[in-house]
């Protein structure tokens, strides 16, 4: 294959990929968009398979073996992975992104030539400069991603970890990284280039563990965008196309997520990816007093008693929901709600569950009508015209501490305002505090009543009751 024809078929899959992002922005063209992306993948690999065919047979076997041992892998694991611990997944695949940047930059330092770089000791200094940036940014993402996934699988404690001076820490290894680049342009030593990458891991290291639990979520998403530049500097030391246009969408959108992800948690984006954003605000305090208040407990068949009255329910999914699996009952509880001539809607928070989209994949899952379904700002002023907010296994994501509480992990965080309903229904297991790790002071209110219990059983309890 010629190069130019190489070039047109990268420029094909960039379109794909394009219409893949633009059908992914909405659950109804979401599995459109996904087909899109399968096939500007497929048309990339079998491109660089067969312009990279001239390399040799032995090179084409040992790339096909690479496809068919991470194919195995990803195929393994996309079939087992808990749709819970899919954020932890994905902290560890951008992990893997950021390594291959620097592995296909070190190849590129040792052996030019095979790149088409020039000769060892005569490279000219822009690929040299993509070469650092490259390293760099692969080798942040990579250890960053690393404390993400440990974080986020409660191998690590979720809390902050402030060191001090850590800004000062943090800018003075941005100087460092900067002369080490002009070094390694001017030397192309590979001491300085290794140095580099050190320097790189440490301070991705240091950007993440004084993040909190809370604002996780962006971490993920601003993760996502270093991976994709990360890939496309890479892109620029091979002089590959597709590399470079891939890289710069999933760079670009993963910078827009996180951007809407900060507005929706307001949180302020500089700082974000600046790193440390959410550790100014104090640790969750310990919640063992409060707990010993009373609550109101109830049981599946008095909350059904009071959704059988109720004129207008929303429904409030979180995590809880996505553990137990109850979206299909909960469907069918607002089924039955409906046929009654209730009026049923869902609310969704935008980081309701542990990743983006969470709570909107299930319930598209359980066949529920995206009609029913809406976004914060849209239903938030509904809650005061509700009778019934039913909270099933949502937490954080209800917590009014996020408003009136300025020591809270969650402070500024917009919240569903689930409180303004006549009646509010918890249904959870206990006590037990959401991700934030704080505690919800809208279980101890008067129209609040808790049904405990795993939110499936509950789910089916009610729905029992209601028939
Ligand atoms: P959380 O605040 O984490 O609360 C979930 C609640 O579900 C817990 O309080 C827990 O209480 C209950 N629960 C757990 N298993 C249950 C089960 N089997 N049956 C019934 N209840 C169960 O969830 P949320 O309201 O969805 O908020 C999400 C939180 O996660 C936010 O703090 C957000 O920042 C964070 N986060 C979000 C993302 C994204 S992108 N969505 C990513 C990472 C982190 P019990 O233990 O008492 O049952």
């Amino acid at each position: 294959m010629n190069a130019s024809l190489a070039a047109f078929l990268y420029l094909v899959s960039g379109v794909l990929f394009i219409l893949a992002l633009r059908g992914l922005s909405s659950p109804e063209t979401a599995r459109q968009g996904n087909r899109y992306g399968v096939i500007g993948m497929g048309i990339a690999i079998v491109t660089t398979l067969a312009y990279q065919l001239p390399a040799g047979f032995f090179a084409l076997i040992l790339v096909i073996l690479g496809i068919a041992a991470g194919g195995a892998i990803g195929v393994w694991r996309a079939r087992t992975i808990q749709m819970t611990a899919m954020p932890q997944l994905v902290a560890l695949f951008h992990a893997l992104v950021g390594l291959a940047a620097v592995f296909v930059a070190a190849s590129a330092l040792n052996a030019p030539q095979a790149f088409g770089l020039g000769t060892p000791g005569a490279m000219h200094a822009g690929s040299l400069f993509e070469m650092a940036l490259g390293a760099a940014i692969g080798a942040i993402t990579f250890t960053g991603s690393i404390i993400a996934f440990m974080k986020l699988d409660g191998r690590m404690s979720g809390k902050p970890i402030l060191l001090p001076s850590r800004h000062a820490i943090n800018i003075g290894l941005g100087v460092l990284l900067a002369i080490l680049a002009v070094a390694f342009m001017a030397s192309e030593s590979h001491f300085v280039f290794w140095l580099i990458v050190l320097v790189s891991f440490a301070l991705g290291l240091l950007l993440i563990i004084p993040i909190g639990g809370a604002d996780m979520p962006v971490v993920i998403s601003m993760l996502n965008s270093y991976s994709g530049w990360a890939a496309a500097a890479i892109g620029f030391t091979l002089g590959n196309l597709a590399l470079i246009i891939t890289g710069a969408l999933v760079g670009s959108s993963g910078a827009i997520l996180s951007y809407v992800m900060c507005k929706g948690m307001n949180r302020s984006f500089i700082s974000v990816i600046l790193g440390g954003f959410g550790g100014e605000t104090a640790a969750p305090p310990p919640s063992g007093e409060a707990e010993a208040r009373p609550v109101k407990q109830g049981s599946p068949e008095e909350a059904a008693k009071i959704l059988k009255k109720a004129k207008k329910v929303i429904i409030v999914p979180g995590y809880g929901l996505a553990v137990a699996q109850a979206q299909h009952a909960v469907r069918e509880i607002a089924d039955v709600l409906k046929k009654d001539g209730v009026d049923v809607k869902y609310a969704i928070h935008p980081v309701a569950g542990r990743m983006p989209g969470h709570m909107n994949v299930l319930l598209a899952e359980a066949n529920v009508p995206y009609d029913e379904v809406f976004e914060l700002k849209e239903i938030n002023p509904e809650f005061a015209e509700a009778d019934v907010a039913l909270v099933i296994g949502a937490n954080d994501v209800t917590n009014p501490a996020a408003k009136t509480d300025p020591t809270s992990p969650i402070y500024g965080m917009p919240i569903l305002d689930v409180e303004n309903a006549k009646t509010v229904l918890f249904v959870k297991r206990g006590m037990g505090s959401g991700y934030a790790g704080v505690e919800n002071e809208l279980f101890f209110r008067n129209n609040t009543l808790m049904l405990f219990g795993d939110a499936k059983k509950v789910a089916d309890s009610v729905l029992r009751s209601l028939e």
